[in-house]
């Protein structure tokens, strides 16, 4: 039988001693621009991003399906002293409101099926912020996904923000001393 995500996401973040805590860049760099109030953050992992977020003043919501990356979250959230809000659900199956949220991540989590249901949760004038891997990080990248399925492209990213603003748009390749990643980011406002 195959292992649900929940099965491997607790599999591979119990054997995690050190928990990623730094936010990514690009969300540091453009905070600023991203407005206030309620933040759904997707698939939110151990909480980097979140954590970051509820330090900046949103209200925040971390979903993943991971109880125990959840947990990790709330641990690095007591430790900065912020709150957050968790919660265990699987994206496949919930529902995510209708104009409920002024923020919604989604970081390393493509699942393009699931962006006509994230705008739709957007408050009008809400702002969606997305990165993760794109399909020239099957050529250059160093770790993380190769299969195509996992991997982002303009057409797919940008169509179900049609109606809206894109407010950012960038395809990267990026290099540190032991890696290569390519990635897409975007920023994207609901009229
Ligand atoms: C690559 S990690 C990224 C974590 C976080 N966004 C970050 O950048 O630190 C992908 C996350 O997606 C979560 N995930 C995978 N399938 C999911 C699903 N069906 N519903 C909700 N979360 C899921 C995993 O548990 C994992 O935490």
């Amino acid at each position: 039988m195959a292992r649900s995500d929940a099965d491997r996401w607790n599999a591979r973040y119990a054997e995690q001693e050190e928990t990623d805590s730094e936010p990514i860049p690009f969300l540091v760099d453009r905070a600023e621009g991203l407005g206030s109030g309620k933040a759904l953050v997707l698939a939110a992992g151990t909480g980097r991003n979140a954590v970051y977020l509820a330090g900046q003043g949103f209200d925040v919501t971390a979903l993943d399906v991971s109880s125990v990356g959840l947990e990790k979250c709330r641990r690095l959230a007591d430790d900065r002293g912020v709150r957050i809000q968790t919660l265990c659900a699987d994206l496949e199956a919930f529902d995510l409101g209708e104009s409920e949220y002024n923020l919604i991540t989604k970081i390393y989590f493509y699942q393009p099926s699931l962006f006509p249901s994230i705008r739709r949760a957007l408050k009008p004038g809400g702002r969606f912020f997305f990165q993760t891997f794109s399909r020239k990080h099957a050529e250059v990248g160093t770790f993380g996904p190769k299969n195509p399925d996992y991997l982002a492209h303009q057409a797919a990213v940008i169509e179900p923000f049609t109606d809206d603003r894109i407010r950012y748009y960038e395809e990267t390749v990026e290099e540190t001393d032991a890696d290569r990643e390519a990635t897409i980011r975007m920023i994207a406002e609901r009229r």
